[in-house]
């Protein structure tokens, strides 16, 4: 057990945000998890586990122990007729992984190409983008419980998975660490290329067969398009959900403003917070190293130096300005440390 004192977690969120751990440490094999976890108890510190840091803003120095997960290894475990059941272990790549499964023609996870971070926080939040999300391909997942010090399988139900929630963000927050997924893929491909711009982009690209690594393909060359590499401007993709608000309340903004984006989800509207945020003026805003991306505004990002605390004001501004002109409160999608 090699626990690190005072170390700089700049290369260790995508953000690029400058914050120091009191301690770090690495985990490969669960007795490596088990020593730290002795180590925190025992020491009265309070703990982290870290996957890609794609998804969370430190906002201040951690005054604990942060685990970054590198539990490693993938595996076919089981098939039937249609599927193929596959373990990845939680420090895996989430798009090496992806890669794996369209070289393998093993269908289902195509559409969650290029996103960053690791296969043990995609249930955290129930990754999702261009229609899909895991809870459509999830079969299970072994977590070890922090206090109780046991592993406890989940199935797809035992998550309560969400649009951007599972039980592993809010009600057991902090309490387990993901260290397996099995995912249910199939062997003959359903392919879902609803969201518009896949369409697009598959008839731009010249295919005539669209196979999964066509979609992939075409997933990649939207979401570069667009979304910023954390590699060139520090971010975490989208800092806010979009909202969810009521059928009248979509009626009148419409009125209002003819042009805003929403989608029906279970007699409410989902409106996108990247036109939200846009029509209140924010999109390619800057101040200092703090900044609303110039492509999509739904994505704050660290140009250089900001602290977390920069980029939470913005953010604040960002949900007071939208909550007055159009009475809709954003909420952050990223994790907050
Ligand atoms: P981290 O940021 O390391 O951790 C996130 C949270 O999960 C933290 O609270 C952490 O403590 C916890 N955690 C991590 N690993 C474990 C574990 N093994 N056990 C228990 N808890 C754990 N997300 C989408 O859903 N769709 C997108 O299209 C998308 N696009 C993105 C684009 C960009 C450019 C970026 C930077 C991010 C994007 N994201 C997207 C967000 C992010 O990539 C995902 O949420 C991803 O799953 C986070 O993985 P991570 O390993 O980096 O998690
Ligand atoms: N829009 C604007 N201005 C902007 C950005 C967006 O007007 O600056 C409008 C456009 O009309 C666009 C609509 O918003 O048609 C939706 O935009 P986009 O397709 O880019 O998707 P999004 O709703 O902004 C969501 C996810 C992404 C995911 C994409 C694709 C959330 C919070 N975000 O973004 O996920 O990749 O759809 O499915 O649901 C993430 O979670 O980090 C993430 C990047």
């Amino acid at each position: 057990m090699n626990i690190q004192n005072n170390i700089s977690l700049r290369p260790f969120n995508t953000f690029g945000i400058e914050a120091k751990t009191k301690h770090f440490s690495k985990f490969a094999t669960l007795s490596e998890l088990s020593a730290l976890n002795e180590y925190s108890i025992n020491k009265n510190e309070k703990l982290l586990i870290l996957g890609g840091g794609s998804n969370l803003l430190f906002t201040g120095d951690y005054n604990g122990l942060v685990i970054k997960n590198e539990i490693e290894g993938v595996e076919v475990v089981n098939e039937d007729e249609e599927f193929i059941y596959v373990k990845a272990s939680a420090g895996e790549n989430w798009h090496q992984f992806v890669l794996y499964c369209i070289k393998n023609n093993f269908a289902g996870i195509e559409n969650l190409t290029l996103i960053p971070g690791n296969v043990g926080a995609s249930p955290m939040q129930n990754i999702g983008a261009y229609g899909v999300e895991i809870k459509d391909v999830f079969y299970s997942l072994d977590a070890f419980h922090l206090q109780e010090k046991t592993i406890i399988t989940f199935n797809n139900s035992d998550c309560n998975f969400g649009y951007r929630e599972s039980v592993f963000k809010r009600k057991y927050s902090g309490q387990f660490v993901i260290l397996n997924v099995t995912f249910q893929l199939r062997k003959k491909p359903i392919t879902n290329i609803s969201y518009g711009a896949i369409q697009q982009e598959l008839e731009a690209m010249g295919v005539t067969e669209v196979s999964i690594a066509a979609i992939s393909n075409a997933v990649a060359k939207i979401r570069q398009s667009k979304l910023p590499d954390p590699k060139v401007i520090g971010n975490a993709g989208s800092f806010f959900k979009n909202p969810t608000i009521s059928k009248d309340h979509f009626d009148q903004l419409k009125n209002q403003f003819p042009s805003i984006v929403g989608y029906p989800v279970a007699e409410k509207i989902k409106v996108a917070a990247g036109w939200l945020i846009e029509a209140c003026g924010w999109k390619g805003y800057r101040n200092g190293d703090a900044g609303c991306h110039s492509k999509q505004a739904l994505v704050l990002v660290n140009y250089d130096h900001a602290h977390g605390t920069d980029i939470l004001r913005l953010a604040k501004e960002i949900m007071a300005s939208v909550n007055e002109k159009f009475d809709i409160e954003l909420e952050p999608e990223i994790n907050i440390i």
